[in-house]
């Protein structure tokens, strides 16, 4: 498949998506590659819509592309969440924060209504395999690294929350049982995977093709 072919199945996806926004809701925006013709796309609806970003990247973008972006301070829920994914494995179970901005995305996800994923084919994987992204809090690092182990620093700046990006290396035979072992860890503030209860839909464009699992 073309680098331009991506590109038009990630558009695919995305219009797709922007195409399930109503007016009136309170919309959770990813971050990425995909969701980035998300936001004109939704913009040019003209819909009234109340949004929150995932990334300050996503904030600014969704601004220029005329979309009313807030604070995710006062809104305790969303009606619907759309986000792009590095890998989509059965269940779905989804691996996510490639670009570094999967706590947010986590928590955007958890209050969403429904949780619409967005992807290119490529995406589409037998089992996940590693990196799995994960966020540790700054404080204790590398006593987190030495319990944790088969976690590798990523190195570059902190996220937007002050935290430490860096990748699980180390073998993902169940993703269930590794989301929760990363979950009992107290240095990690939130991990890559996400699981089936937060997915609603999956849809993927694959050589021009949309295939949508439709919501739960
Ligand atoms: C951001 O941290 C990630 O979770 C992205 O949503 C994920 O990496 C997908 O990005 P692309 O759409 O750019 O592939």
């Amino acid at each position: 498949m073309t680098a331009g072919s991506v590109e038009t199945d990630k558009r695919l996806a995305a219009e797709y998506a922007a195409s399930l926004v109503q007016d009136g809701m309170r919309v959770g925006l990813g971050t990425g590659t995909t969701v980035a013709p998300l936001l004109p796309a939704l913009g040019a609806r003209g819909l009234r819509l109340r949004c929150v970003a995932t990334s300050p990247a996503t904030a600014a973008a969704a601004r220029a592309a005329g979309l009313a972006v807030e604070p995710f301070e006062s809104l305790t829920e969303l009606d619907i969440a759309i986000d792009g994914a590095d890998q989509i494995a059965p269940g779905p179970w989804l691996v996510k924060g490639g670009g570094r901005a999967h706590t947010r995305e986590k928590i955007v996800a958890a209050a969403a209504a429904r949780f619409v994923v967005i992807a290119s084919g490529e995406k589409r994987v037998e089992r996940i395999r590693p990196p799995v992204p994960v966020e540790l809090l700054a404080f204790g690092t590398a006593s987190t690294l030495h319990r944790l182990g088969h976690v590798v620093l990523r190195g570059g700046p902190p996220s937007p929350d002050g935290g430490v990006i860096a990748d699980w290396t180390g073998p993902v035979e169940d993703p269930a049982a590794l989301a929760a072992r990363l979950d009992a860890e107290p240095g990690v503030v939130a991990h890559g995977l996400f699981g089936p209860e937060l997915v609603t839909d999956v849809v993927v464009a694959s050589a021009g093709d949309l295939a949508i699992r439709a919501p739960r």
